[in-house]
C-alpha cells in the first residue's frame, strides 16, 4: 500500500471547495504518454494552476499502471523543479469500472477514484458507490460518482444512447453513497463527434456548424437540489477546429468532428462545476502537430522531431483551456 500523501499528492477535497467558491474549475486532463504529461505539468506550473492527472482503463493497459504511478510522482517533482513550490496535483482514476479497480488503484498512490455505476440500475449504481466510497475514504481518498448516461464510451453504444440525469435523484444517490462530487449527463459526450451536423446550425460569420447548448436547466435544478456540492462535466473537449483543419490538411480524415463550445464550458466553469474533464483535444493537438511534421519533412525519422512540437502543442492547448476556459490560473 502507498498512500498518495508520501507521493506528494493531494485528494480533490479541498481544491474543489475553492473552485466552488471561487467561480472556476479544476482541469482534469487525461494522460498515457510523457509528452502529454510534460505538456500538463508545464502548463500548470506555468500557470500555477491545480490540476488533476486522469488515467483511463485505456490508458492503465497501454502505459501499464505501474509505470503511470511513478510518472505522476515524478510530475510532483517536475513541477516543483519548475519553480511551482507547492504542486497541487490529483491523481485520479478516469471511469473506474469496478470495487476492484478503484482498490487497485488507491493501493498504488491515487488520491481520487470515479467509480462509475452509470450504466447501472440506480441501486446497484448506489451500492457499488457506496462500496468504493467506503473503502476510498479510510485512506481519504476521494471518490466521484455518476448519475446519468453520457453517450459514447461510456455505455458503449450508439452516440445517440444518452439520458439526463434527473434532479429528482440526486440527493438520495450523495447521501446513500457519501460521494465526493458527482458527475451528471447534461449534453456532453466523449469523443470528436459530439453531435450530428444535423443537430448543429451554420455561424453565418465563419460557416462552422454550431451545435445545441447544454441542458443548464438541468444543471441548474442539480444546483438547487445539491447546494454547494461539486459537479463534474465529462466529455468536454471543444474539438478546435483549427486542429482538426491541420489534422485534415496533411493527409487525416477528420469528418464532421463537432465539440462543446468553449462559451459554454466557461459559463458551466462558474457555477457548481468545478471539475470539466478533456481528453479528446489533446489527443488532436498531438496528432496536428505530428501529422504535420511528419508530412513537411519527409526524411525525419527521429521521434523527438515530431514528438516536441506535439507536446508544445499540447501545452499551448492546456494553457488556452486553463486560462480562457475553467479560469484556474492562479489559484494553486
Ligand atoms: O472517458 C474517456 C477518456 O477520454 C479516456 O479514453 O478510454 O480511450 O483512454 P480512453
Ligand atoms: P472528451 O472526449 O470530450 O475529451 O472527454 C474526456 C472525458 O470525459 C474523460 O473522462
Ligand atoms: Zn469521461
Amino acid at each position: 500500500m502507498v498512500s498518495y500523501k508520501e507521493l506528494g499528492l493531494v485528494n480533490t477535497r479541498e481544491m474543489f471547495a475553492k473552485a466552488i467558491n471561487g467561480g472556476y474549475a479544476i482541469p482534469a486532463f487525461n494522460f498515457n504518454n510523457m509528452e502529454q504529461l510534460q505538456a500538463i505539468v508545464q502548463a500548470a506550473a506555468e500557470t500555477k494552476s491545480p490540476v488533476i492527472l486522469q488515467v483511463s482503463k485505456g490508458a492503465r493497459n497501454y502505459a501499464n499502471q505501474t509505470l503511470l504511478r511513478y510518472m505522476a510522482q515524478g510530475a510532483v517533482e517536475y513541477a516543483k523543479e519548475l519553480g511551482w513550490e507547492n504542486p497541487q496535483i490529483v491523481l485520479h482514476l478516469d471511469h473506474g469500472d469496478s470495487f476492484e479497480t478503484c482498490k487497485s488503484c488507491i493501493e498504488f498512490g491515487f488520491s481520487s477514484v470515479m467509480i462509475d455505476g452509470s450504466h447501472l440500475p440506480y441501486d446497484e449504481n448506489v451500492a457499488l458507490t457506496r462500496k468504493v466510497v467506503d473503502y476510498a475514504h479510510q485512506y481519504d481518498v476521494t471518490v466521484e460518482g455518476e448519475l446519468g448516461v453520457l453517450a459514447g464510451v461510456e455505455d458503449e453504444v450508439s452516440s445517440d444512447h444518452h439520458t439526463y440525469t434527473r434532479p429528482e435523484e440526486v440527493v438520495d444517490f450523495v447521501t446513500k453513497t457519501g460521494c465526493d462530487s458527482l458527475a451528471i449527463s447534461i449534453g456532453t459526450s466523449h469523443g470528436a463527434y459530439k453531435f450530428k451536423p444535423e443537430q448543429c446550425h451554420k455561424d453565418p460569420e465563419t460557416g462552422r456548424l454550431v451545435p445545441p447548448p447544454l441542458a443548464f436547466d438541468v444543471l441548474d435544478g442539480v444546483m438547487k437540489e445539491l447546494p454547494g456540492f461539486p459537479i463534474v462535466l465529462h466529455g468536454s473537449s471543444s474539438v478546435p477546429q483549427e486542429e482538426v483543419d491541420v489534422i485534415n490538411a496533411y493527409g487525416g480524415q477528420l469528418e464532421a468532428a463537432i465539440g462543446i463550445p468553449e462559451d459554454q464550458l466557461r459559463k458551466a466553469a462558474k457555477s457548481a462545476v468545478c471539475k470539466i474533464n478533456i481528453d479528446s483535444d489533446s489527443r488532436l493537438a498531438m496528432t496536428a502537430a505530428v501529422r504535420k511534421v511528419l508530412a513537411e519533412k519527409k526524411g525525419e525519422f527521429d521521434p523527438r522531431k515530431y514528438l516536441g512540437p506535439a507536446r508544445d502543442n499540447m501545452k499551448k492547448l492546456y494553457i488556452h483551456k486553463i486560462i480562457n476556459v475553467l479560469g484556474s490560473d492562479g489559484k494553486a
